[in-house]
């Protein structure tokens, strides 16, 4: 950031204005499942294209079957949802219908997590699901200028084995993806169920971040970082269970990817008014906002913004700069790029505060 830079007059910013300066602000968006984006519109058009049969007869009928009590009823309807896609226009289709969304919500740039075991256990060839987001990704880049860069997903509930059959699959398309996380069912599978895996992965370059700290304790977000050494962690919300560990993410200032509309409806949180997010920021860690699976949870990024700083009158001007200020930190592209963004945010802050 430039030190010579002004400061911002955050208080001069009426927060009549917030809604409008949250949807344009510049942000990363580091934590979305590209599977978690795929609209109850879309699965039916894939269903047809595909000739796929849907157990449910309409876009009504499946939109009202979202109504989860945790991670695994969720996951359940989720891995369902994506049966639909087969071919690389599907991952393609997908992918773009996202980065549209996304670049209208001020996203420039997203780091988009994929679920290939997900798929390739269906009989779906990997080179499929890695072209065909890595085409939209590039396009999108293009079109909107949004960069997107894309993170392969191992699924938890299966074996470190399968993990590692899929990580060589993937590494014929190795320059499709800039790193490595874990996600799926939390309960019962530690981090270190995947250390030599992602030991591996190290070795090869490429960045780690893990689901942790979701539903799962304490215990799992300090394994991610001290086994699997991992450079974010995906939700971490339950970090605030344990103070000495909230202190030790403020102090290394590990990123967070919070994902506030998920945890409401996921049952993390019992409502947004009753989200930890104002007090990960009090505490100084490095929480970002994100929308995890938006066509599940009720909106995008800038839904998740809006809906949350509603509910949260602790979250003004100030927390929205840091947010999106965080979001740049935590991304995996170059200082350079992220003082850009920076300089680029300002721009946007000082106009609000000019009254634009
Ligand atoms: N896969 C998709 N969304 C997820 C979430 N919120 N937690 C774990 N795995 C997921
Ligand atoms: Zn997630």
């Amino acid at each position: 950031m430039n030190d010579q830079a002004p400061p911002i007059d955050f208080d001069a910013i009426p927060r009549s204005r917030l809604p409008a300066l949250l949807r344009a602000m510049p942000k990363a968006e580091l934590h979305l499942h590209i599977e978690g984006s795929l609209e109850p519109e879309l699965i039916f058009r894939l269903a047809r294209r595909n000739g796929v049969a849907l157990p449910h007869a309409s876009v009504e009928a499946l939109r009202a079957a979202y109504a989860f009590t945790d991670l695994q009823s969720f996951l359940d309807i989720y891995y369902a949802g994506a049966s639909v896609l087969l071919k690389e226009a599907d991952f393609f289709d997908l992918a773009w219908a996202y980065l549209e969304r996304a670049a209208a919500d001020g996203v420039v740039h997203a780091e988009i997590f994929f679920d290939p075991q997900t798929h390739t256990m269906r009989g779906v060839p990997m080179e499929a699901v890695v072209v065909g987001l890595s085409h939209a990704c590039r396009r999108a880049h293009a079109e909107f200028g949004i960069s997107a860069q894309l993170i392969l997903c191992f699924l938890r509930h299966l074996s470190e084995d399968e993990a590692f059959a899929t990580l060589e699959q993937a590494l014929v398309h190795r320059h499709h993806f800039i790193g490595v996380g874990l996600d799926s069912s939390e309960r019962g599978h530690p981090p270190e169920k995947f250390a030599r895996v992602f030991a591996r992965c190290r070795a090869l370059g490429l960045h780690v971040v893990a689901h942790a700290g979701e539903e799962g304790p304490p215990a799992y977000i300090e394994t991610a970082l001290d086994v699997l050494k991992v450079e974010r962690i995906d939700h971490g919300v339950r970090c605030t269970d344990s103070p000495a560990l909230t202190q030790r993410l403020a102090r290394e200032r590990v990123p967070l990817t919070v994902c506030p509309l998920s945890n409401v409806r996921l049952c993390v949180f019992p409502s947004l008014a009753q989200h930890n997010l104002p007090q990960l920021l009090a505490e100084g860690l490095c929480a970002t906002v994100n929308s995890d699976d938006p066509a599940y949870f009720g909106g995008y990024i800038a839904d998740n913004f809006l809906k949350t700083f509603e509910a949260l009158p602790q979250l003004g001007a100030r927390e929205a700069w840091q947010l999106a200020q965080n979001s740049f930190e935590a991304s995996f592209v170059p200082a350079a790029q992220k003082a850009a963004w920076t300089a680029r945010l300002r721009d946007v802050f000082s106009a609000a505060v000019a009254g634009g």
